[in-house]
């Protein structure tokens, strides 16, 4: 039998016309003489009818169905009875007349519905299972149409769709390399590409002048929510262009998504908000604008308390800095205090300072020692009686993380986030160069070859001090994520030189990873920069997913398990030999 429409596309104007459907058995009820089958396929649901006395041949196999059955079967569409609101076919059903059984299935380890129950390593185990759920399949869906306007775009508007390879050299971009042994070379590794960003930079050298790519990178670092060790970027670069018409590019497309994805009209230009302006009120470099309660600064006020740990951290030249929780005073008791303050330790604070804000001023602890200036302390907060004020004294980093980490989760505690906004900002004007405690150096704030601000270039200069110097870097930011990033690109070698040295390069140990680069910056390198989205993660925006799996066919656990195939998993002696591959016995005492 040849299928005539997808079942869940089934509609009333078929109403009277003969149908030969294809699907899974999604429910099935028997009422006596009647059978009732709620045939899925990927575009929805539709109720098949099976009368014993009309088609007994065909309610025989209805008979014979179970739950995730794949059945085809032939019949003619009607008006139901009963009609059903919550699926769009409700209003029609389907009198089968001949029906085959197309394959059998065991019991699901999970029934297949939305509000699954079933934990997610099962889910991932079964992930075909799994994305046979409407809303998996929902995100399939939108992933898939997104991709699909990001391609028509950047087509309308003369980029080249350029594959860049997968096997390449480790060249350190931040994140930990996957390697890859070569059977041909003992002893030597390819690198998967952590971005193609290099490659990118080197197109603009062989003048395609306007490249994208739905782009597969791996990083191997930490999973969390919104990481992947293996994800996608939409990947973008342009030869001479200015960050401004980067930037213009990037909002034309998110622009047409959101309407064409989502039917959302959203503004543009977004607004732009300063690095620094980011991490001091909002204590991030991915700003949340959904709601207010921002960071306000109060060292010059304390500055002088009788609260030691307040005029100690001004005098050691930190900071104090505050949030005020509108009507946060009943909101939350001693203890729940107490919880957020274990809870910003693990971002380097040392405590967590409170004062409740009543008629006749603080209480609290530490009211005692800052009443006095409860005045202007107010007056900067905009506190009134009823609110809540959280305090952090430390250095500029550790009270921005603990201020910023805070806000975000009494925010969400507070029900402060109201539904449907998406607001995209740019984070502008970033430093060029951050420290890194862990690896206890000085690194590229976004990779080592942005170019930086102009009027900072002398800032490279012998006797200055580098990492005083802004980039011309740019992270496009959805509601508090950071959905992409890119930057202006340096093309003068001698500037890129300048930059490894800063970063702690000799220029023979430049020379050793990055020769190609610096080859192709002395042959001809236009002015250029770009941009890469994270896709994954913009899509579990768009979907209103809160984890990146949700968006994800086949995604890792969060441990870097991939359930279904089991990878990683271990391999024959054979195969390490051949790959010249020593396998280190795990100590196990
Ligand atoms: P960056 O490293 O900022 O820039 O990456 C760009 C975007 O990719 C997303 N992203 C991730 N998504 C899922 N899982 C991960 N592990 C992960 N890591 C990053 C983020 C991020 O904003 N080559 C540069 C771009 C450029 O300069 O053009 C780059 O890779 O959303
Ligand atoms: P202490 O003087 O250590 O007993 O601290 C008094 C109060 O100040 C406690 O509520 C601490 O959590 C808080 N506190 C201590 N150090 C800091 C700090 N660096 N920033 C904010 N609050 C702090």
């Amino acid at each position: 039998m040849k299928r005539t429409n997808y079942a869940g596309r089934t509609s009333e104007s078929q109403i009277g016309e003969e149908v030969v459907l294809k699907g899974w058995v999604a429910k099935r009820r028997n009422l006596g003489g009647l059978i009732f089958i709620d045939l899925r396929d990927r575009e929805g649901i539709v109720q098949l009818v099976f009368d014993e006395k009309q088609d007994p041949e065909a309610f025989e196999v209805a008979n014979e169905c179970r739950s995730e059955y794949i059945i085809e079967a032939r019949g003619l569409v009607r008006q139901r009875s009963e009609i059903n609101p919550d699926i769009p076919t409700g209003k029609i059903e389907v009198a089968v007349q001949e029906a085959h059984i197309l394959a059998k299935s065991q019991t699901p380890p999970f029934e297949v519905k939305d509000d699954v129950d079933a934990s997610e390593d099962l889910r991932l185990q079964y992930r075909y299972i799994d994305l046979r759920r409407p809303e998996m399949m929902k995100n399939m869906k939108l992933r898939s149409k997104v991709a699909s306007i990001i391609h028509n775009y950047y087509d309308n508007h003369d980029f080249m769709d350029v594959e860049t390879p997968d096997l390449t050299r480790s060249t350190p971009e931040g994140a930990r390399d996957f390697l890859v042994p070569s059977r041909l070379y003992p002893g030597h590794f390819y690198a998967l590409p952590q971005s193609p960003q290099l490659f990118k930079q080197l197109l603009m050298a062989a003048g395609v002048d306007r490249y994208y790519q739905m782009a597969r990178c791996f990083r191997d670092e930490d999973l969390r929510g919104d990481r992947q060790p293996e994800f996608t970027q939409v990947d973008t670069e342009m030869s001479f262009a200015t960050a401004q018409d980067i930037q213009n590019m990037t909002e034309g497309l998110i622009k047409r998504v959101m309407k064409e994805a989502l039917g959302v009209d959203v503004k543009t230009p977004f607004p732009r908000m300063e690095w620094q302006e980011a991490m001091d009120k909002y204590g991030s470099d991915k700003p949340d604008t959904r709601f207010g309660m921002l960071i306000n600064d109060l060292s010059d006020i304390v500055k002088d308390s009788s609260f030691k740990v307040f005029s100690g951290t001004v005098a050691d030249g930190n900071y104090v800095r505050a949030i005020c929780v509108p009507n946060g005073a009943d909101h939350y008791s001693r203890k729940d205090i107490s919880k957020k303050e274990e809870y910003i330790k693990r971002y380097g604070a040392k405590g967590l300072a409170w004062v409740k804000v009543t008629a006749d001023g603080y209480s609290g602890p530490i009211a005692k020692f800052i009443n006095d200036l409860a005045e202007p302390i107010n007056e900067r907060l905009g506190a009134h009686e009823g609110d809540l004020i959280l305090f952090v004294a430390d250095s500029f980093h550790v009270v921005a993380d603990s201020l910023g980490y805070l806000r975000e989760k009494i925010a969400q505690e507070m029900d402060m986030i109201k539904p449907n906004q998406w607001n995209y900002l740019w984070v502008v004007n970033w430093p060029m160069f951050e420290y890194d405690e862990g690896f206890g150096k000085w690194i590229a704030a976004h990779h080592p070859f942005t170019m930086l601000n102009e009027e900072d270039l002398h800032y490279l200069e012998d006797g200055e001090d580098p990492h005083k110097a802004h980039a011309q870097s740019y992270d496009i930011i959805l509601n508090g994520n950071e959905i992409g990033g890119g930057s202006i690109r340096i093309h003068d070698p001698k500037v890129q030189e300048k930059v490894f040295k800063a970063l702690g390069y000799t220029k023979e140990e430049a020379r050793a990873r990055f020769s190609f680069l610096i080859k192709g910056l002395e042959n001809g390198m236009p002015p250029e920069g770009g941009l890469a989205f994270g896709f994954d993660r913009w899509v579990m925006l768009l979907a209103g997913a809160d984890n990146i799996r949700d968006v994800i066919p086949f995604p890792k656990n969060s441990k870097g398990v991939e359930p279904m195939t089991a990878a990683p998993g271990t391999v024959d002696q054979e195969q390490l030999d051949e790959l010249h591959v020593d396998v280190q016995k795990e100590n196990k005492d």
